[in-house]
């Protein structure tokens, strides 16, 4: 399963990168406004900037909701970098968008999954990524990892190419739900993936060797 990180905090992701296991970086306006990014060339400055740090791909979202404003929008952020991934919402004009990447062999992460049904469609689309929204559905008391599960089976099913992207990861257990589900990435907060180191007996064990190679001191 590849890790991606889920933030635009240029800090947090120099973090994940130096761990050795990162394999790229999702934002969202969101992300990207908590950061105090404004303005078009900051924005493309931020892109660069990340796609500077890390290796993999990295998805920009776009900002308009009508087809015409997704593609101008889409175009100019796959030009700033070939890392670059074109985040499209899952609407009419988002999965128009997503064919029309797809075709001219751009990457596409299509956001915003809550179904199935709409999975299937990003797929169908050619989507690179298809991110369902974890975390927002076990908010509504809906199973997030559940349709992970869903997706993932259906995509091995009829062996669509379009890899299954768990996004909105609260926490560790979610990225290791998510692992067992066969998602094929997972977007995570750092807190999140610095969590699976978490083990008292490890701590502990650390403990009791620095102790004893203590006593080999010559
Ligand atoms: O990758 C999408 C993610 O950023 C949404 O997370 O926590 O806002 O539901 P959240």
């Amino acid at each position: 399963m590849k890790f991606f990180i889920d933030t635009a905090n240029l800090g947090q992701i120099k973090e994940a990168q130096a761990l050795g296991v990162l394999d790229g970086v999702t934002t969202n306006p969101s992300l990207m406004a908590k950061e105090g990014i404004k303005g078009d060339a900051a924005i493309k400055a931020h892109y660069q900037q990340i796609c500077e740090i890390v290796d993999g791909d990295v998805s920009a979202e776009v900002f308009g909701t009508e087809y015409d404003d997704m593609i101008r929008q889409g175009e100019e952020l796959a030009a700033l970098h070939p890392q670059i991934t074109i985040k499209l919402p899952c609407t009419k004009d988002g999965i128009r968008a997503v064919k029309y990447f797809s075709e001219k062999g751009v990457k596409t992460n299509c956001t915003l999954v809550f179904t199935v049904g709409q999975a299937l469609l990003a797929a169908k689309a050619g989507a690179t990524y298809v991110s369902p929204f974890v975390g927002r559905l076990d908010d509504i008391s809906s199973d997030g990892v559940a349709l992970v599960k869903e997706i993932v089976d259906v995509f091995n099913y009829y062996g669509y190419q379009t890899q299954v992207l768990a996004a909105s990861i609260r926490h560790t257990q979610h990225i290791i739900d998510c692992m067992k589900a066969g998602a094929d990435v997972a977007t995570c907060p750092l807190k999140a993936i610095l969590g699976l180191l978490n083990h008292p007996l490890t701590d502990k064990g650390v403990e009791i060797f620095v102790a004893d190679a203590k006593k080999m001191e010559g």
